[in-house]
């Protein structure tokens, strides 16, 4: 039997909602959790269950990497296939929420997800301090989407620069799946850059930003085998398996969807193949560096903003390490986050303390 990796597992039926509502905390080590809340359609809350508990071990890995005081965890609102949500239903699943996270007294503090947004926030917050990104009238850090796609466009810039000899993102190819609140602003911010897109989404009516970018379409079952210089996987998880890999044309893998690997040796195929794969939690980590940055550690905007593009040096790093010992950026990465969780090495206390790259 495998055990239990997680410090806490809460799964309730919400009193309001009838919705089951699950709160994972994976690790509290190097401080309180921090997680978003999910709500989306699963066959069964069990698959529910499932994605909290991988999720929260990836929100972990990602504050870890980035040297933040932080754990991971995460919530799971499973939204039974078939079922259409209404504003008030919905609205009572968010005080569901709300109620399990104020019972954790702080060790663990949600935040927006797939499915959820600042304003929902707002909802949670009427049963908890514990909330991250309240909308900026509200006191919170707002949409941390846009500063999840800085971030992924700062791991972008270190993944071409180390493929291609400059980070310079302008002429190159960008293949982008899923065009929702992260995918569709990297879209925009690479089309600003000057790039050549290829754009894909499961919802026909984004080809209107691809229009509007002058972006090719593809469809979805074609945009991971897209010809391209860097695949962004920006829609859910499980993408990358052991049959797509051989199929893949593009010469790096770098985007925010959590939990990309449909197992964890697909990051070897990737590397035996030579397509460099920057780890997701990596990748995605500029929404919760910036809501933490400001909200937690009361730095200024800039300051917070400086962390998020301060990922083009941990990726960097990351793949420095891989190319200095043949190993995956996957295993660089989970060593680095082995060296923080074990406490050999500093997380980052201060503003001060935060010196442009996350300190190896
Ligand atoms: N849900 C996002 C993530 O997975 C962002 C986020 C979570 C932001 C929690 C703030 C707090 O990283």
């Amino acid at each position: 039997m495998a055990g239990l990796e997680h410090e806490e597992v809460i799964a309730s039926t919400g009193p309001r909602s009838g919705l089951p509502v699950i709160v994972a905390i994976h690790s509290t080590r190097l401080g309180p959790a921090v997680g978003g809340c999910r709500m989306w359609r699963y066959p069964d809350w069990r698959d529910g269950l499932e994605d909290a508990l991988r999720l929260s071990a990836g929100m972990t890995r990602k504050v870890a990497v980035c040297g933040l005081a932080s754990g991971g965890g995460k919530t799971v609102v499973a939204v039974p296939e078939g079922v259409t949500l209404g504003l008030d239903r919905r609205a009572d699943a968010l005080r569901d929420v709300g109620e399990v996270v104020a019972s954790l007294s702080g060790r663990y503090a949600t935040g927006p997800d797939v499915g959820t947004t600042a304003a929902d926030m707002a909802i949670i917050g009427e049963h908890t301090g514990h909330v991250f990104c309240l909308p900026p009238e509200r006191g919170g850090s707002g949409d941390p989407s846009p500063h999840t796609a800085n971030g992924v466009v700062a791991a972008l810039r270190a993944a071409c620069s180390r493929t291609f000899g400059s980070s310079d993102l302008g002429g190159r190819v960008f293949a982008v799946s899923g065009l929702g609140s992260v995918g569709g602003h990297v879209a925009r911010q690479l089309a600003a850059a000057g790039a050549s897109l290829v754009l894909s989404d499961i919802a026909a009516e984004k080809k209107d930003l691809a229009r509007e970018l002058r972006a090719a379409w593809a469809d979805p079952d074609e945009i991971l085998t897209a010809e391209a210089d860097v695949l962004i996987p920006a829609a859910l998880g499980g993408v990358l398996t052991r049959d797509i890999v051989p199929r893949l044309r593009c010469a790096a893998v770098v985007g925010p969807a959590n939990n990309q690997l449909a197992e964890p040796r697909v990051a070897d195929l990737l590397h035996e193949r030579g397509i460099i794969w920057v780890p997701d939690y990596v990748a995605s980590a500029g929404g919760v560096i910036y809501a933490i940055g400001v909200e937690l550690r009361h730095e200024t905007r800039a300051s917070a903003l400086a962390g998020v593009r301060a990922i083009e040096e941990t990726v960097a790093q990351i793949l420095d390490v891989s190319q200095q010992t043949g190993r995956t950026p996957a295993d660089a990465a989970q060593e680095l986050v082995h060296r923080r969780l074990s406490g050999a090495h500093q997380v980052r206390v201060s503003p001060s303390a935060r010196a442009g790259a996350c300190p190896g």
